[in-house]
Formats: structure tokens, C-alpha cells, sequence
């Protein structure tokens, strides 16, 4: 395929598909092996993920690229493929999190700053020669307005190293996805997160700009639009549509290479439905997919329960996701496809 950074960020959310996020910590997968009884060890992780990316069906239907955590792009399958050669051949693009997580930012309780940047450069050409045709950096911007979370500057030094991380991906020949998530784990109610969102976007792009990023070169992986978890609302699938678009139309230019959102907590029929009406109050004037990590593999995490038996289960609970998604992608989704399933 080309190698123009425009022309993979365009493959990456053409046709419906979206991108698979399996680029959990070591730290992260833990807690996810924990809840279906797996310890996690190095040839478990490997295991599980050969056998979502041997998921054929989903991966070449539904899944365009899939973004890989340090360990899992050195690792080979049980018989010696490299992971990488078998994403490859599905058809799907494999991409890398390169960012180092969020830390504590200094002097500003209950804010964090992404970190990673140093010696970005060097670990970008590696991942290149490995394969990685694009990047992801999380920022991760926490809700608490009682405690003045978040800052201006936590919102300013993210997006920052965003635009630093950005630029560098750029120079490397991989396409970045630049992840600003504002969490939707506060108290906070719909309007609240579309104000955080709305600032944090629009810093986004001033300073993506400044660093000379080529837009039509990125992917912008967002949160939805909708109220906190503790805040005991669901937003309906209607008004979570209405109020992102109306958003991203205020503060998302309209050059860059598409939308994939993350799923952030949602449940996994939230998160389709969320797409499917976004999608469905369109045509926008840019492509909305999924780059799920939880709504796409809380179900073959369950399934697969680490035993060899349930690997074919496994793989038709991650088919079924993805094929949701790629209908809500579409905006083709409909609720009775679930219980048909
Ligand atoms: P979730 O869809 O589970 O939020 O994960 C997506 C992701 O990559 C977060 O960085």
C-alpha cells in the first residue's frame, strides 16, 4: 500500500472498518486477565492476542489496523510468525502506543501530563523497521471541577507533547493518532464534558499547528460527548450524536485524516449504538469510526478465559463486535442485530 502518511490515515478509516486497541500495558492487561481468572504472563498475552489477530473474519472485514503495545510488536505466534506478519496479512495496518502514560503533573493535584518524548525519534525508527505505519500518545484529562480539574496548563502541556509527539511520528513516516481523552469517569454532567472537551480540542489545534503537523496526515481519537459515570445518567445515544458533532464542527478541521473514537468505559452496546447515531445524523465532514479497546475485547476476553478450546468462541464474540461497529460505522447499526446474534 502507499507510504504516503495521508493515504495510510485515509486507509485506517475507510470502508467502515476501525481500529482494534489491544495496545493495553503490561500493567493494564493484568487488571483485564485478573476478572476472567488468566495469570498474565508473556506467552499469555501472546496467546490471547494471536488469537484475536487470527480472527480472520473480524480482522479482515471489519479491522483496519490494530495499535500494539512495545512487547506484543517484538512477539511471535505459538509456531514463530511474527504478530506483526499476521496483522499484516489480514490486511490490517499495525500501529504502536508509544507514549510512556500519564504521571502526576507537578504542582497541579489530580492532573497528569503524558510522558515519552524523550528519545521518541530513536523508538519511532525502530517501530518503522518492525512495521508500525502509525502511532498513538494518550493524554489522559480527568474531570473534577470541585478541585479545579483540569488545569489550563494540564490541558496546555498535553496537548504540547501531543503536537511534539505528533510532529516527530511525521518525520518518522508513521501516521500519529493523537489521542486528547477527557475521561468520563467524574461526576460531571453532559455540558461539563463538552465545555473540558471543547477547550482541550481547541488547544489541540493550535498547537498542532504550530508544530507544522500535516493534518491530513493525523487521526484524532477522541471521547464521545456525555455525562460522567458517577453522575448516575446515561446520555442517550441522540444526544451524545448531537452535542459531539456540534463540538467537532466548533473545533476539529475538517483537513484531517478521519475520527476513530476510543470507548473509554462505555459498555460495549453504548459504544455501537453512540457510533451508530453519530453517524446516522451525517454526511460530516469527516469519517467517524472505532478504535475500541474495552468495547471490542470485553466479550473474547470472556469467552476465551485463557483455554485453548474456547479460542473459536472467542473469536466469534471479537467478529460480532467488530461487525457491530463496522455497521455503526456506517451508521447501519440497528439493536434488534444484537439480539439476533
Ligand atoms: P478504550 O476503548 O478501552 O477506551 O481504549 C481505547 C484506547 O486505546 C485508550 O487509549
Amino acid at each position: 500500500m502507499s507510504e504516503r502518511l495521508e493515504d495510510i490515515a485515509a486507509a485506517m478509516v475507510a470502508d467502515g472498518k476501525g481500529l482494534l486497541a489491544a495496545d493495553e500495558s503490561s500493567g493494564t492487561i493484568k487488571k483485564r486477565f485478573d476478572v476472567i481468572g488468566v495469570e498474565s504472563t508473556a506467552d499469555s498475552r501472546r496467546d490471547y492476542r494471536e488469537m484475536m489477530f487470527r480472527a480472520s473474519d473480524a480482522m479482515t472485514k471489519y479491522i483496519s489496523g490494530v495499535i500494539l503495545y512495545d512487547e506484543t510488536i517484538h512477539q511471535n505466534a505459538a509456531d514463530g510468525t511474527p504478530l506483526v506478519d499476521i496483522i499484516k496479512a489480514s490486511g490490517a495496518i499495525p500501529g504502536i502506543k508509544v507514549d510512556a502514560g500519564a504521571k502526576p503533573l507537578a504542582a497541579f493535584p489530580g492532573d497528569t501530563i503524558t510522558e515519552g518524548l524523550d528519545g521518541l525519534r530513536e523508538r519511532l525508527a525502530e517501530y518503522y523497521k518492525l512495521g508500525a505505519r502509525f502511532a498513538k500518545w494518550r493524554a489522559v484529562i480527568d474531570i473534577d471541577v470541585a478541585k479545579g480539574v483540569p488545569s489550563a496548563t494540564s490541558i496546555g502541556s498535553n496537548a504540547h507533547a501531543l503536537a511534539r509527539y505528533a510532529a516527530l511520528c511525521q518525520e518518522a513516516g508513521i501516521v500519529p493518532i493523537v489521542e486528547p481523552e477527557v475521561l468520563m469517569d467524574g461526576a460531571h454532567d453532559i455540558d461539563i464534558c463538552y465545555e473540558i472537551s471543547k477547550a482541550t480540542l481547541t488547544k489541540l489545534y493550535t498547537e498542532l499547528y504550530a508544530a507544522r503537523v500535516v493534518l491530513e496526515g493525523t487521526i484524532l481519537k477522541p471521547n464521545m460527548i456525555l455525562a460522567g459515570k458517577k453522575s448516575g445518567k446515561v446520555s442517550s445515544p441522540d444526544e451524545v450524536a448531537e452535542k459531539t458533532i456540534k463540538l467537532f464542527r466548533e473545533t476539529v478541521p475538517a483537513a484531517i485524516g478521519g475520527i476513530a473514537f476510543l470507548s473509554g468505559g462505555q459498555t460495549d452496546e453504548q459504544a455501537t449504538a453512540n457510533l451508530n447515531a453519530i453517524n446516522a445524523i451525517g454526511p460530516h465532514p469527516w469519517t467517524l469510526t472505532f478504535s475500541y479497546g474495552r468495547a471490542l475485547q470485553a466479550a473474547p476476553q470472556k469467552a476465551w478465559s485463557g483455554k485453548a478450546a474456547n479460542v473459536a468462541a472467542a473469536q466469534a464474540a471479537f467478529a460480532h463486535r467488530a461487525h457491530m461497529n463496522h455497521l455503526a460505522a456506517l451508521g447501519q447499526w440497528q439493536p434488534t442485530l444484537e439480539q439476533a446474534a
